[in-house]
């Protein structure tokens, strides 16, 4: 069974070809940084016309990669949520053509899933797993019971982590996305450099709160510049380190708690979602499992970010089990992982 996914819910033009043997055939991610560097974030107008730019020239790249033709594909499966709703329209659309046009079963895929599921395709993980979604818009930990089967144990109250390190990247200067050029900058900083608040450590339960964090970034930055008339290449390292370990301290607490509030033994502990490209965080993290006693899996950084193959990936599982949909399903921005289709 061959399936072609297409992602396109954000600011990456992602389409994947993988196959039921987990081989990823095809991975094209087209991505549109350069268009909104200037605006320090994502414009959903400009992205959605972005993806229908170049999201043709994506699928020919990837089906000649992979060698092989729409003939070969026997699933198309398509991001319809939750996302910006524009772009979601582009991918979503183009995957119902083909559907239509091939006689091919269409399968709409929730972007959140597409994360959940990946480890399944990279490290074979087995349900049921504990999950933490990390990326720009979302930061969750849920109990992965099967496919469509999420138990959401805890969430974040204000900010997304992806989101405190793009606007902390902001106030720094570094750039967007920020998350990489943090991990990047830290290299050459001090942890403990600055003492930043580590938001909801031994609170019960395991929500997250990341805006108090990014405040404190911002007070020391502003008075460092009123100081020095500047914010140092040291400066930024510094404070780059300081906040990735915040960060890590923060959510390997929380995850720590979510192992128990578990009703169930897991098989592993599961990363996914842009922000689990950071290795400082996964080695954080693993060290967390490896206390629980069960193994901690993460994509590689390029699967942790948003592509098609996890789309496609994500496709697969679904129609394995026979959960094709119609043509006529809509484009949804919003789509919490429980309420999902399950038969
Ligand atoms: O999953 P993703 O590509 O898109 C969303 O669905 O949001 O995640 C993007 C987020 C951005 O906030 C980006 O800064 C963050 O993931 N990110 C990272 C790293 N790479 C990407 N955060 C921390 N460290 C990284 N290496
Ligand atoms: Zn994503």
């Amino acid at each position: 069974m061959i399936l072609l996914g297409l992602e396109t819910s954000c600011d990456d033009t992602g389409i994947g070809i993988v196959d039921d043997t987990r081989a990823i055939r095809a991975n094209i991610v087209a991505s549109q940084l350069q268009a909104h560097q200037i605006y320090g974030g994502v414009v959903p107008e400009i992205a959605a016309r972005a993806h229908l730019d170049v999201i043709d020239g994506a699928l020919n790249a990837a089906l000649q990669e992979a060698g092989l033709g729409l003939g070969d594909i026997d699933g198309i499966a398509a991001t319809t949520g939750p996302g910006l709703i524009g772009g979601v329209m582009v991918g979503s659309m183009m995957g119902k053509a083909i559907a239509a046009v091939r006689g091919l079963p269409f399968i709409a895929v929730n972007h959140l899933e597409a994360h959940a599921l990946t480890p399944r395709l990279t490290d074979n993980v087995a349900f049921p797993y504990l999950l933490l979604l990390a990326s720009g818009g979302h930061c969750q930990l849920l109990l992965v019971r099967g496919v469509g089967d999420y138990h959401l144990l805890g969430r974040t109250m204000d900010d997304a982590v992806g989101e405190c390190f793009d606007k902390c990247a902001k106030i720094l200067g570094l750039g967007y996305p920020g998350g990489p050029l943090v991990e990047q900058a830290a290299k050459n900083g001090n942890p403990q450099a600055f003492a930043l608040p580590r938001p909801m450590l031994g609170r019960a339960g395991c929500d997250f709160s990341f805006s108090g964090l990014k405040t404190a970034v911002r007070t020391i930055a502003q008075d460092a510049v009123v100081k020095n008339g500047e914010l140092t290449p040291a400066f930024v390292s510094d404070m780059a380190a300081s906040l990735q370990q915040a960060i890590a301290d923060s959510v390997a607490d929380r995850a720590a708690h979510a192992f128990d509030m578990l009703d169930m033994p897991v098989t592993a502990f599961v990363a996914a979602g842009g922000v689990a490209a950071n290795q400082v965080l996964c080695a954080r993290l693993r060290r967390v499992a490896a206390q629980q006693g069960v193994a901690f899996a993460a994509p590689p950084p390029k699967l942790c970010t948003d592509n098609g193959v996890m789309v496609a990936w994500a496709g697969l599982e679904r129609m394995r089990l026979g959960l094709i949909d119609t043509l006529n399903i809509g484009a949804r921005p919003r789509w919490p992982l429980e309420e999902i289709r399950k038969a």
